[in-house]
Parts: C-alpha cells; structure tokens; sequence
C-alpha cells in the first residue's frame, strides 16, 4: 500500500495525460481527505494518470469510480475527434498503468460518457471532472454530477481558465449559484466545497473565480499561437 504522494507519484507520472506534479498533489490532498465510508469519482480518466494518484490516496473503505466512455473522442488538447481503435488502446492503457501501480482491485471502472452513467453511482464526497470540455456536456457534469456532491464535500475541475468551453461552463455555474465554495486553483486545477452561501458570500465568491480571467485571456492568446504553430510552448493546462 502506498502511504505518501512522493511514492506513488514517479509511478503516476509514467502514465501519459495532463495532470501536473502540483496538480496531482492538490488532486492527493483531496483524496486523502475522505473518510471512509465514502466515495470518490473521477470523470475523465484516459490513461489513469490523475486516478493512480487519487485511488492510492483514498483511504481504505471508500470507492474510487472511474467514468470514461474511452471511446476515442475528447481525448486531450486538440484531440476532438478520434478512433474507436485509439479509445481502445486507451483503455488497455489504462488497466496496465492501474496494474502497474498495484491498484486495479482498487477502481470500479463505469465504461460510459458520464451522461449516461448517473444511475450507476450514488452520494459523492470528491468528484473530480476532467472529461468532456464542450460547454454543454462540461456544463452537464458541473451542473448534474455537481447535485451528487454531499454538503461539505469537494469538486475538482481540470482545464479551467484554459479550455473555452469548461470555462464558459463555469461562468454560468460555479460563479453565480452560490451552491460552490471557490477554495483555490493550481493552474487549470480549480477547486470547490458544496456549500450554501449567502448573498455577500456570493459576491465575493464570484470575483475571486473573476480574478482568474486574465490568465485566462493569456492562455487563449498562447494557444492561438501554437494552433499557428507560430510558437512551441507546451499547451497550457
Ligand atoms: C483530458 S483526458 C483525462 C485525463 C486524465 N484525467 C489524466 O489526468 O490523466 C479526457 C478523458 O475524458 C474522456 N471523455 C470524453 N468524453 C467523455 C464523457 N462524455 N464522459 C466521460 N469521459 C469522457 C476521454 O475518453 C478522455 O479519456
């Protein structure tokens, strides 16, 4: 059994995706938060770089669900479209990274676009969103699989302030319901606590997420710029 971030992360990391060293701390964090009996789901897995991490930090007795159609559309930056052959590969990806990291008895792996899988999970205490990144299905699982998160309990988002359409959905949810806390942000990495605010709290909350606008606004710019292969900077996320 791994007991600490630094053990299990140089194995995480041999695993493709796009969670970051600081990320995957923050995403450890919040894992290892969860008392048991609990549950824990992760929307988006691909090759299970983030769920290596988030399943080696859940603590015993709480379940650690992994929803990803691995179909081969939605895969990452400027992958929209793809294979059924290369969501399969995904796939194979990913139970041999979860093998190799010692934690396949450990995820219940929902095969199926988060859509379609509502009825399959129950209360949840952290969800972590990193799948779709259409506004409409982002906004889907922000809005919906949001309403399972248990008073006081976390939701993570990845590929906010980076993606248009994630960060669209948030402007129309996160900002203005007042259902979520905003406790911070490790680049794209945005951070949440159910809660119900009051209306100043409500104000407050909305401009701290607003400060995160300009980065934002720097991200489209450094994408255009690799879209035109005018530069070569790594993607931002
Ligand atoms: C950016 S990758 C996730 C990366 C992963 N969290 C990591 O850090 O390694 C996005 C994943 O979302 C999945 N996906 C796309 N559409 C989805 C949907 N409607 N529901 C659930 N997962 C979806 C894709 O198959 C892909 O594996």
């Amino acid at each position: 059994m791994t007991e600490t971030f630094d053990e299990i992360w140089p194995i995480a990391d041999r695993a493709e995706g796009w969670c970051s060293d600081g990320q995957a701390r923050t995403l450890w964090r919040l894992a290892d938060a969860v008392d048991a009996p609990g549950t824990v789901v992760e929307i988006g897995s691909y090759r299970a770089r983030s769920l290596i991490v988030i399943a080696a930090a859940a603590a015993d007795g709480v379940d650690v669900v992994a929803i990803d159609p691995h179909g081969g559309n939605d895969r990452g930056p400027q992958q929209w479209t793809g294979t059924v052959d290369e969501g399969d590969e995904d796939n194979e990806r990913f139970w041999a990274n979860l093998a190799a990291a010692g934690l396949t008895e450990r995820v219940t792996h929902i095969r199926s676009r988060s859509q379609a899988a509502h009825d399959d999970v129950g209360d949840i205490d952290f969800l972590y969103i990193d799948g779709a990144h259409g506004f409409r299905p982002a906004r889907d699982d922000l809005v919906r699989w949001g309403a399972k998160v248990a008073d006081g309990g976390t939701m993570a988002v990845h590929d906010c302030f980076s993606s248009v359409g994630v960060t669209l959905a948030l402007l129309t949810t996160t900002f203005v319901s007042g259902r979520w806390r905003y406790r911070g942000r490790e680049r794209s990495l945005a951070w949440f606590e159910r809660a119900e605010l009051g209306p100043a709290e409500r104000v407050t909350n909305a401009l701290r997420q607003a400060a995160s606008l300009p980065w934002f606004a720097t991200n489209l710019v450094r994408k255009g710029l690799i879209a035109a292969k005018v530069s070569k900077a790594d993607w931002p996320y």
